[in-house]
């Protein structure tokens, strides 16, 4: 039986290599901070990225990882009053790894996580731990998307509007994402995906969702909103489709500018259009102004989409069996390549 002042985590003790499971001292949050007694940890393709390159990692060793689902087990002294994130609280939660750069104390794949508080949203009882890990790289990869083209957080349109949004790679997780912020403020949402998922994207909220290895799948979009006679001048690329994204929006910019929020890091060879203004997602660099966007995130907007129902972790979840001792496994199979899916450890 593990004591409560130790608890086992999942390290890399050294770039390139495997990750090993060993016993940490267990922290004490401080005054922002949560202590998560860690339930579920979904996994992203930064994570192997950072197990294979030590890309944004400088802590050895390091614990890896940003998706978790637990229960509060101790609130800092600055959160206390916040009845919302007290101890006992289900909640999903974003581990600061990446910003942390592995620091040990603040990488999912462990027990027991520290977090800001601003990076955690309670959980409605009808969701469960594996699901709710699904949420929190998703939400505020797609919302950084929103941050960095520049669209208001309040943006409210209706269907009448008809201002259209394109999610190219609508069934990834960070694309699904995208397709239910998009919808809850109101855009007529294009997606791309395989066929198999075009049903379950239209259930999250997408209008239209086309086959992205269909021949001519661009212009088949561009006819769809122009017969819709929506304005498609505002775009989401989940998965690195730069190219073809950029063909879509330009046929909708007119005067105005179209704005691409890029989830793949673009270099000087990435196409380019006059017009479109395709910019890399990215959190803020400095540190309040990012623990304002993932406040307002997590603690407001996901807070009341996911009580009402309107927004549900996406896509599905596949548990990989063996807990934290699968973790290495788990990124091997990640490695390959998922559809449509996200891969869990529980713990
Ligand atoms: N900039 C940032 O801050 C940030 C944050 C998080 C992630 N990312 C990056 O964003 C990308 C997506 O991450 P993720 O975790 O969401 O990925 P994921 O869920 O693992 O993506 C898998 C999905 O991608 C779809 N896909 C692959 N190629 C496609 C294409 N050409 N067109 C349309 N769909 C395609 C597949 O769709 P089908 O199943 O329909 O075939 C599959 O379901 C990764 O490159 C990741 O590194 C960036």
């Amino acid at each position: 039986m593990m004591s409560s002042s130790h608890h086992l985590a999942a390290m890399l003790t050294k770039v390139g290599s495997a990750l090993e499971i060993s016993r940490r001292p267990t922290p004490t949050p401080g005054p922002d901070e949560l202590l998560i007694d860690v339930k579920a940890i979904a996994l992203n393709p930064v994570d192997r990225f950072q197990r294979a390159s030590g890309f944004h990692i400088s802590h050895a060793p390091a614990v890896l990882g940003s998706d978790v689902a637990g229960v509060i087990l101790a609130s800092g002294s600055s959160i206390t009053s916040d009845a919302s994130l007290k101890p006992g609280t289900r909640v999903a939660a974003f581990a600061p790894c990446f910003f942390k750069e592995g620091e040990p104390n603040y990488g999912a794949m462990q027990q027991r996580v520290l977090v800001p508080a601003a990076n955690a949203v309670p959980l409605p009882d009808g969701i469960s731990f594996n699901e709710a890990a699904l949420l929190p790289m998703a939400v505020a990869t797609a919302w950084l998307g929103w941050y960095t083209i520049g669209l208001p957080v309040h943006t409210s349109f209706t269907p009448a509007d008809k201002q259209g949004m394109l999610v190219w790679g609508g069934a990834s997780s960070i694309g699904s994402a995208a397709v239910q912020t998009a919808r809850a403020m109101g855009f007529t949402v294009y997606a791309t995906a395989s066929p198999k998922h075009h049903a379950y994207l239209q259930s999250l909220g997408a209008t239209r969702v086309f086959d992205y290895k269909a021949a001519g799948v661009e212009q088949a979009i561009i006819d769809a909103a122009r017969h819709d006679g929506v304005a498609l001048r505002t775009g989401y690329d989940a998965v690195g489709q730069l190219k073809s994204c950029l063909d879509v929006l330009k046929d909708f910019k007119g005067d105005d500018v179209a704005k691409l929020a890029e989830a793949v890091r673009m270099n000087d060879d990435s196409p380019r259009v006059d017009g479109v203004v395709a910019k890399f997602i990215a959190a803020a660099p400095d540190a309040r102004e990012r623990d304002e966007q993932f406040r307002f995130v997590f603690n407001v907007w996901l807070k009341e989409r996911l009580a009402s129902g309107e927004f549900v972790p996406s896509p599905k979840v596949r548990v990989v069996e063996g807990g934290l001792e699968a973790a290495n496994d788990a990124l091997d199979i990640l490695k390959e390549g998922v559809s449509g899916e996200k891969l869990v450890l529980e713990v």
